[in-house]
């Protein structure tokens, strides 16, 4: 009979997810995911199993099935904290597909409320975005900066999630809830045995590493017209392991606060800046070789600046990035030579 706490984690089979998975068995959790591998394949918990040497069970269930996650609860009625990863996050498909991501990130989210609610679940994790904030003007960015309309489907399911859970707190007092909103993962596991998966990149640093080991024929840097130090966009990328182990501090810290407010928000970015062509100083420093490049169009949509002040998460979690920008392009390198074979 094992005493640690079970934590479920939707999306276990996802790139942070399964980052965090590694890092709660690391301090002591007993863990099992929930991934309808829809978006993600087994790879991941394999990766997982040769750094931890613990096999997660994963449970390829719908979310959005409540009786299918009413069955997994009466399984497991001891479940004492959810970190909830599982959602569809592509900006542009949700512009094409709006009802399937309101769909899916929102039922998905209230069925596993409502176990909160009967399984006097105490404490739950949502994984939030720094899309909420939209283009702001604000910088940096802190938990406070008034959020604008959402720029997307994508930015309002996760807006409206946080809502609510904002509000399902406000009546249920079993529950302690944080919202976390990230910045720019990127990165791998310092083993390489986990990392990100994108066939089709959709973000820079895999751009960047596909084009390095010739996958693509190079990168193109969307605008060099922007108001920023060297005219190019500016982004707050944190090293994913980063990213994984504040969700171990959230938990943790859940467990001890005593606030009257059951719901917090912490931005989890690494503070400060960087451009795209920084990103590729960095990644050309580390790797030994020159990356090819053009400077393109701007990609509609693009803030020009965006980084997190994330002095809450220090001060409340006690969290404290460890990976700079070279260790989060090195990682990724890594990982990507290891990954391509
Ligand atoms: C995107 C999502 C955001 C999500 C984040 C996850 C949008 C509008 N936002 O943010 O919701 O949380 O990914 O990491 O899609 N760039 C290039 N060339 C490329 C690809 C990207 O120059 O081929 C630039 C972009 O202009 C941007 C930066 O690289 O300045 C980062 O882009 P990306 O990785 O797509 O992330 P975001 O757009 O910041």
């Amino acid at each position: 009979m094992s005493h640690k706490s079970k934590i479920l984690v939707t999306g276990g089979c996802g790139y942070i997810g399964a980052h965090t998975i590694v890092d709660l068995i690391e301090n002591g959790y007993d863990v099992i995911s929930v991934d309808n591998l829809s978006r993600a394949t087994t790879q991941l918990l394999a990766g997982i199993a040769d750094i931890t040497s613990v096999q997660v069970k994963n449970y390829a269930i719908d979310l959005c099935i409540a009786k299918d996650i009413a069955t997994l609860f009466a399984q497991h009625p001891d479940i004492s904290g959810i970190i909830h990863f599982a959602a569809y996050k592509s900006v542009p498909e949700s512009v094409a597909q709006p009802l399937s991501y309101y769909h899916n990130n929102l039922a998905s989210l209230i069925n596993l409320l409502q176990m909160v609610q009967q399984y006097e679940v105490p404490y739950f994790v949502f994984s939030s975005s720094c899309s909420v904030y939209g283009n702001t003007q604000q910088l940096p960015v802190t938990e406070d900066t008034p959020l604008p309309r959402a720029e997307s489907p994508y930015g309002n399911t996760k807006q409206i999630g946080e809502e609510i859970i904002r509000d399902f707190s406000h009546t249920h007092s079993g529950s302690r809830h944080a919202l976390l909103r990230y910045f720019n993962p990127v990165g791998a596991h310092p083993t390489a045995l986990i990392g990100e998966i994108q066939p089709i990149p959709q973000n820079l640093v895999p751009y960047i590493t596909q084009t390095a080991i010739g996958k693509r024929p190079q990168l193109t840097v969307f605008g060099n017209d922007y108001d920023t130090r060297d005219g190019i966009c500016l982004r707050d990328y944190i090293h994913v392991c980063d990213i994984a182990h504040a969700h171990t501090l959230a938990l943790r810290y859940l467990a001890q606060s005593t606030a009257d407010n059951r719901c917090e928000v912490f931005n989890l970015g690494s503070g400060t800046g960087n451009t795209v062509l920084e990103a590729i100083a960095a990644f050309e420093r580390v790797a030994q070789m020159p990356l090819p490049y053009v400077i393109g169009a701007r990609r509609e949509g693009d803030a020009a600046a965006v980084y997190a002040d994330n002095q809450k998460a220090r001060a409340l979690l006690g969290w404290q990035p460890r990976y700079d920008l070279d260790d989060m392009m090195r990682t990724a390198w890594i990982w990507e030579q290891r990954n391509t074979q």
